[in-house]
Parts: C-alpha cells; structure tokens; sequence
C-alpha cells in the first residue's frame, strides 16, 4: 500500500528513483511523484496516473540532484488528483516527505496547526500534516543560524518529536532543501528498509526497489529512526537512542524480480508453481519416520504434542488456503482447527483454550490486519506462528517461528504461487501433528508420496493453459461466474472466485456446492457459467446432482475434475477440465490451477491490467 523510495549519493537520484518506482507499483498506482533537492531548492514533478505518467513528465521538466525522495500511491486519504499525490511538503516548502501508512490524529493535528497560524495545506491529505507539524517544529529550533551539522540534528530531533505525536502507522522518507546529502526515514506499523551502498543509500518500502543496486540491506524496526547521508547511517529509537541492527544479504536479485520472457507476472508465477510447491517442500519431508520436519516452528515434541488446538487466521487468498487448512489438520491430526478472518479476530473476543495454536498467514508479512491479529494473539498469551514468503517482514519478524514458503518474490497483484505454497505448507503441519496423534506410518508415507508427487503433475495441469485459454475465449462475454466445489474444494471456489472478480472484474461468488439450492440457484442463467471443482472423490456424486440442477436451469457448466469424472459429465458439462489423480487433500493444490488460468487467460481476452487490477494493491498495509 504505497510505495517509498529514497537516494543519497554521488549518482543522479531521478533515474534511480523512477527506477524503483517501477518495481514498487504493485503497492499502489493511482499516482506518484517524486521531489529532488538541487542547490538548495526543492525540484518537485507529481501527478495521478500510473509511473508511466511520472517517466512522461519527468522527460518533458527533467530534475537534477543526488538526494531525492519518490512515492507510488494507493489513496486512503484525500481523491486521487495531482495535489494529493506524494511528495508533500511543509509551510515552507523546503520540506519533502513521502508516507505509506494511516496518520489517524491527523485532523486533531491539524486543526492544532491551523490555531498556531499554519494555513498554508495544499492536499486533502493526512501526509501533508506531519510535514507541516516537522517542519514547524524544525523551523522553531533553527531561529538562530546554525551550522548543516546541527541542522541535521535538529531535523533529526524534529522528526522525533513529531512521530511522538503521532497516532497511527508510517513508513515515511523526507529531504530537506537546506541540508544536503542527507534523508531520514522512520517506520512504525508500514515497512522500511535501507539499502546499504558503496557511497550512497537508499531507504524503500521493499528490497526489490533497490536490490538493482546493492544487496546489503537493514530492515527496519518499529519506531526506528535512520539517519543517512553518502558514507554512513545511523539508526536511533523514538526517544533518541542508539540501536544495533544487522546488514543482512537479500536472497534474490534483480533478474529473480523480472517478468523473463513471460507476458504478465501473474503467468510467470503461475508457471513457477512446480518449482515454487517443490520448494516449500524442500528438506521438509522425513520418509523414514513418515512426517514432516518443521525445525522453524520452533517448538519441542513435548511441546509439539500439547497442541490442543489450532486457529488459522489471514486475509484474502491467504485466508483461503487457511480454509483449506482446516480441512487438510482436521483429516490428518483429527484436532479441532479454526479459520478467522484477521481483521475479525483482532477485534472479536474468540474464546481460547490455553493449548491454542495461532497461525497468522501471509505471503508479504505485512498485512495490517494479520500483522494485528499476530498482536492481538500474542497480546493474549498465545504461542503465534508465521507461515509467510518474505523473510525480512514484520509478521517474519514479529512471530514465535513459522514456516517460510521460499516461492521468491510475488510481483502479480493476484495471489497464485504462494497459495500453493501454503497449501502445500498446511499438508506439512497436518502430517507432523498427524504423527504424533492417531496418523499410521503407512498413512504418513502416503501423504509424502502425495506431496513428492505434485510438482510433475502442476506440470502436467500447466499443459492445459491452451485449452483454458479457448474456454476463456468462448466465455468473453458472461456476465459473470459461479463457482463450486465441496468439502477440501470449497475453498479453492472461493478462492478461483476472488482471482475472477479481482483481475476480470466480473462480478463472481464462491460457494459450498450443496448451498446452490438453498438461494444462489436464483442466479442461475444462459450468460452465467458455474464452475463446478468436482474431482472423482467421495463427493462426486453429490457435485454431480448440483450440476444437473444449473443444467437443468440451462446454466453453462465448466467442470474440473479428475478420474471417471469426465465418463459421468459427458453430455452434461459444456467444458470439462481433467486433473490428475491425487487424494482429496492435496487435490486443491491441483485445481486451483486451471482456475488462476481460466482468470488470467479471461482477463487478457477483456483487455485487463492483469498485474495491476484497479482499486487493488499487492500488500494492503492499512486497516
Ligand atoms: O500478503 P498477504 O498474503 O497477507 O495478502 C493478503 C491479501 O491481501 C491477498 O491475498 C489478496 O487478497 C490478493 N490480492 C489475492 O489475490
């Protein structure tokens, strides 16, 4: 949600910063701008739009200087429009700042500024204040001449005492006209990393802004303040103190973030999936003792055995495979497993038992709202784990261990490799809590055999995109669409609905197969295809009869499905779509496929922003 990037260096800062907008686009895009210090004045170029606009602007009024700050937006206060993109700046004009996060005081803030006799707001935005309430306070302390050094420590100062004041959730990154080669950057609740160079630095909302430059990286904690000029940083706390952070080594470089010779991120990530579910696997699989190895759960057998209870909790797609969860440690460990909304069980009083344990699930690690349930959880005494992709993020960070999904990073908007990811994680930890409960070792091995299976045949269902894609043609002009599916494949309905509505903007609905009669049959017409998830499994016969109900309606039918299904569904379904065969609790990993194509190939036929769905953004880090 909004993208940061800052430069302090030698080299020119636009072209750096342009660059790294590029690679942040998929926190926001409703408008970006970008603010260089040159001689002492302020070179300022915003704009709504894409980066697109930005680059176009900038070659028509170019900037020069080697310190700079730059913002791609995701509005959350004030409409998208030229004045309220970021930068903003403070009365003076010589203050730039750029945000990501809430500032929730804002208004009180403000109206405190309004009474001191700065009237000077040119935004509707709640960023505009805390550069205004800097500067002022910045302001005040320079009365007197003071030499750039003492400048710097009371800018520093400044932002400290601001951010004391401050109620809600920043990353922010600002420049100063007056003082050169030198930026602050602070976090608290929206991320923030420095980029450690060869006589420059960088701050970015995420390594991949950077990583082009340099690998050396310090993430940032919560109410961390850095100081950066050319050669050095410093990092202070809140109140002023001095803290210790390690420069650690980004996993993956710029190449790992392109789009290869794939047309949409979403499609190289699809593809990914033999390798990236192989990799969620890796080292993890224990044939000798039939169960899975999890060392970064980090808890002891004894430990281990005491679970009485497990709640999943995630947002989105991720709240999807925590569906699938349920079912997946309900069959293996047959112990009572719940699924909660994060932005729900934050702020709900879910009765716990002492035994729980909390799982809060998240490929950015950054989500706001499973970030404060991990909180929340914590908060109340319970043991709370992380199963997320990136390994530098707060949920990573802040979690009593977890599970990482190592699928590399996850550009497209729409969420398709680390669902199964997750998946294929949430099978690892009903195996291992399986084998310390009732799971037989023959029951075990066949579960390994399952998984060791998958990668060959996500390849096999990889080879289907063809036939998808021609579906997808022959439904350009529905109205929308239905899915279903039952029991381990309910949840993959949700989740191939949220992948169609997300990127096609059809209007779509997930729904337990049997709910059909029970209302949504209503909806049932010609224009509207049902996609029926109805592998050969112990439910079948009951999908079958629910597609027989939406034929019967003269409803379009797509089924995927598996084994004899196509026998039975001949004459019955318009489109049928054959999975491999694999037992139920893995099958959702197989089926999702077919669905994150048929989205994908639907969205290029309606000429779509695939990797850039409007109103959305990769990491929501915001409530
Ligand atoms: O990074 P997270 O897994 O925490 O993200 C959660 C959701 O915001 C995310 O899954 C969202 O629903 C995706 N756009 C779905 O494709």
């Amino acid at each position: 949600m909004c993208g940061i990037v800052g430069y302090v260096g030698r080299a020119q800062a636009a072209p750096i910063l342009l660059d790294g907008l590029r690679r942040l686009e998929y926190r926001g895009y409703d408008s970006a701008g970008i603010a260089v210090v040159d001689g002492g004045r302020l070179e300022t170029r915003k704009c709504a739009g894409r980066i697109a606009a930005l680059t176009q602007l900038m070659r028509k009024q170019p900037v020069s200087g080697s310190l700079g700050v730059s913002h791609t937006r995701w509005a959350t206060h004030g409409k998208v429009t030229d004045q309220n993109a970021h930068p903003h700046f403070d009365a003076s004009g010589k203050l730039a700042l750029v945000h990501n996060g809430v500032i929730e005081n804002y208004q009180a803030l403000k109206d405190e500024l309004i009474r001191s006799g700065d009237t000077n707001f040119r935004s509707e935005t709640d960023t505009e204040v805390l550069a205004h309430l800097i500067g002022k306070l910045y302001d005040e302390s320079c009365a007197s001449t003071v030499d750039i050094p003492e400048k710097k420590a009371r800018l520093l100062a400044a932002v400290r005492a601001a951010l004391r004041q401050v109620i809600g959730t920043y990353g922010i990154t600002l420049v100063h006209a007056d003082i050169p080669d030198f930026m602050i950057g602070a976090r608290r609740g929206s991320p923030l990393v420095l980029g450690v160079g060869d006589g420059e630095n960088f701050l970015a909302s995420d390594v991949s802004a950077i990583v082009a430059y340099t690998r050396d990286a310090v993430y940032l904690n919560d109410f961390d303040v850095v100081a950066a000029g050319r050669d050095k940083f410093e990092i202070t706390s809140l109140a002023g103190d001095s803290t210790e952070h390690p420069v650690s080594k980004v996993e993956f470089t710029a190449e790992d973030i392109g789009k290869g010779d794939y047309p949409h991120y979403m499609l190289k990530e699809i593809f990914e999936q033999p390798n990236t579910v192989r990799d969620a696997m890796r080292g993890r699989l224990d044939p000798d003792e039939c169960t899975a190895k999890l060392g970064g759960l980090n808890m002891t057998p004894p430990e281990l055995r005491d679970v009485g209870r497990i709640v999943l909790t995630g947002c989105g797609t991720a709240l999807h495979a925590g569906r699938v969860g349920e079912y997946l440690i309900e069959r293996l460990a047959n112990f009572p497993t719940d699924v909660e909304y994060a932005s729900e069980f934050r702020h709900r009083n879910t009765p716990m038992t002492p035994e729980t344990l909390v799982f809060a699930i998240s490929q950015s690690g950054e989500t706001a709202d499973t970030l404060g349930a991990l909180r929340e959880s914590r908060r109340k005494g319970f043991r709370t784990l992380g199963i997320c992709n990136n390994v530098a993020s707060t949920i990573a960070r802040e979690s009593d261990g977890g599970v990482y999904m190592h699928a590399g990073p996850e550009i497209g908007v729409a969420a398709t490799k680390s669902f199964t990811s997750q998946l294929a994680i949430l099978t690892l930890l009903g195996l291992l809590f399986g084998r310390m409960r009732n799971l037989s070792a023959t029951d075990g091995s066949r579960v390994i055999g399952a998984l060791e299976a998958l990668p060959g045949q996500i390849e096999a269902v990889l080879e289907l995109s063809d036939q998808i894609k021609e579906i997808a043609k022959k439904y350009v002009d529905a109205n929308g669409m239905l899915f279903f599916g039952r029991q381990f494949n309910f949840p993959v309905a949700l989740e191939g609905a949220l992948k169609m509505k997300e990127i096609t903007y059809l209007f779509a609905e997930g729904h337990p197969s049997a709910e059909l009669k029970h209302g949504v049959i209503a909806l049932v017409r010609p224009d509207l295809p049902s996609v029926f998830i109805a592998p050969d499994d112990s439910v079948f016969s009951k999908n079958l009869n629910n597609i027989e109900q939406v034929k019967a309606r003269k409803g379009p039918v797509i089924a995927v499905t598996s084994g004899n299904g196509p026998k039975h569904l001949k004459g019955i379904a318009n489109e049928i779509i054959v999975l491999p065969e694999a037992p139920e609790y893995v099958m959702p990993i197989l089926a999702v496929v077919p669905l994150q194509l048929l989205a994908y190939h639907l969205a290029v036929e309606l000429c779509r922003d695939v990797d850039k769905p409007r109103n959305l953004a990769k990491s929501v880090t915001v409530e």
